[in-house]
């Protein structure tokens, strides 16, 4: 983790780039111009999914026109595994009240769609105006859960993937790019 490299290069841990920083660029200026369409003349409140979705949820939000505000909750994520444990907690609430409001949920990736279904659903009893769903990424092949994803990035294969927010035990969050990491990373880990 140590090793020095520009951050231009392709980090020593990853095998490969799935997601350039340049696709994803252009993907989240589209997803903003579909956003700011679909919301004209109201206001619209992004709900981040810490610590995941940060780094897409600052380029999303400049990628919009219409007036925004923003929220954060954090939820229990699988702790050191690549797997789901199914179990989803809630760390830190909102501060807000999403009462009335036109809620975004903006998040890093579905797989099982477990941590989404749940979300989704403790916001719609707090009565929002409208509550849709933008995920960066979405891995279908992994659903446990089914949730309609309005605002969708790119669709992977089931890999485990980490950067641009995503993580590996906390890692890797910083890259500007999706990609895979070499298995060796996971021996290390596990010693
Ligand atoms: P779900 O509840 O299984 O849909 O998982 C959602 C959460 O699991 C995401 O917010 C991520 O934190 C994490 N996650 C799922 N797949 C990956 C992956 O490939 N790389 C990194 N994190 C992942």
């Amino acid at each position: 983790m140590s090793d020095l490299h520009p951050v231009t290069d392709i980090h020593p841990d990853i095998d490969r780039i799935l997601i350039s920083q340049e696709e994803i660029n252009a993907r989240i200026a589209e997803l903003g111009a579909q956003i700011s369409a679909d919301y004209q003349g109201e206001e619209l409140l992004l709900v981040c999914i810490l610590k995941g979705a940060f780094v897409f949820m600052a380029d999303l939000a400049r990628a919009i026109t219409v007036p925004v505000q923003t929220g954060f909750i954090a939820v229990s994520s699988y702790g050191h595994s690549t797997q789901s444990s199914g179990v989803v907690r809630i760390m830190k609430d909102l501060d807000q009240s999403v009462e009335g409001q036109n809620v975004l949920i903006v998040e890093d990736i579905v797989d099982t769609g477990l941590t989404l279904a749940y979300i989704a659903s403790l916001l719609h009893d707090r009565h929002p105006k409208s509550l849709k769903i933008c995920a960066l990424t979405n891995k279908p092949q992994c659903r446990k859960k089914e949730v309609t994803i309005d605002y969708c990035g790119f669709v992977l294969p089931n890999e485990f993937v980490v950067g641009y927010g995503l993580d590996y035990q906390d890692y890797y969050r910083n890259l500007p790019y999706i990609g895979v990491l070499k298995p060796s990373r996971y021996a290390q880990s596990h010693g």
